[in-house]
């Protein structure tokens, strides 16, 4: 495996590869978890050669978020990517990505300010810049995230498709803990006592999914369904049945009407979402 400090590094190691080489990529913030090993599965399964960046991205986190306390362990990732055989790890520094003068930003217009766009004001613009310099430097053919993310994949979806740009971006499924917590890097944040109430977000999607086999069609009635089973476990930001192209609000329901929420245990953010035909 293959360390990148700097762009310079990236872009040689980059050059050296054989034209024709198909090239995965899985863009990462560290602290890796069995979600992002599953993204290093698919893209090793697909592709010929796997690059993973590692960076805390400061752009795309609020001024009272936790970009200081987001946790990183960046020898353990670097063991755990090597025992998955991945090609190249990039880890770059700040100065590398956003060196004295830097100016340029992408914005992704509509679907970057609903749901976690509107609770976290210039998130998505952090992310869809980052990913936009990192899929510059790699160069990949495929790049893998998971769908927990719902939100990110849609957005960075519509900034591949409108800026050309030929990547085929890879939706991989959530990966859960046994109990059903989505795992996350900021699942670390619980103790054991919020990580029972934390269970809140896949109990209210189980619920709505089963009331939706049931046959209940009726979005309000869904929402309530979701709201009483998180109750007075979290605080919700957001909890929206949508469409799962435009993430607009929906009035029927299908299969595919998706089940998305941000919820507050005490001071961690979570997210989730389903398809309300999926079964949990
Ligand atoms: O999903 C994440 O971990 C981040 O948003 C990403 C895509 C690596 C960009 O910093």
């Amino acid at each position: 495996m293959k360390l990148l400090h700097s762009i310079t590094e990236l872009r040689e190691a980059r050059a050296r590869i054989a034209p024709g080489t198909s090239v995965g990529f899985v863009p990462t913030m560290g602290y890796l978890h069995e979600g992002h090993l599953s993204l290093v599965a698919a893209s090793k399964a697909a592709c010929e050669l796997t690059f993973v960046s590692i960076y805390v991205n400061p752009s795309q986190f609020g001024p009272n978020e936790d970009l200081a306390s987001y946790p990183r362990d960046l020898e353990r990732d670097l063991e755990l990517l090597s025992t998955y055989g991945v090609d190249y790890v990039f880890f770059p520094s700040t100065e590398e990505i956003y060196p004295e003068g830097y100016k340029t930003w992408v914005e992704v217009s509509g679907i970057s300010q609903r749901l976690c766009g509107a609770s976290r004001p210039g998130h998505f613009r952090g992310v869809a810049t980052i990913v936009l310099k990192l899929v510059n430097l790699v160069q990949p053919h495929s790049m893998f995230m998971g769908s927990k993310d719902f939100q990110q994949v849609l957005v960075l979806k519509t900034m591949l498709r409108d800026l050309n740009l030929q990547v085929n971006l890879v939706s991989c499924p959530i990966i859960r803990e046994a109990d059903g917590l989505a795992m996350s890097s900021r699942n670390s944040y619980l103790d054991s006592q919020q990580h029972q109430r934390a269970l809140c977000l896949s109990s209210a999607i189980k619920a709505v999914q089963a009331a939706f086999r049931a046959g209940q069609r009726s979005v309000p009635a869904l929402l309530e369904i979701a709201g009483e089973t998180i109750g007075d476990r979290g605080r919700i930001d957001y909890l929206e049945l949508v469409d799962p192209e435009r993430l607009e609000p929906v009035t029927t329901v299908d299969d595919m009407s998706r089940l998305i929420m941000a919820v507050y245990i005490d001071k961690v953010r979570l997210i989730d979402n389903a398809a309300l035909g999926e079964q949990l």
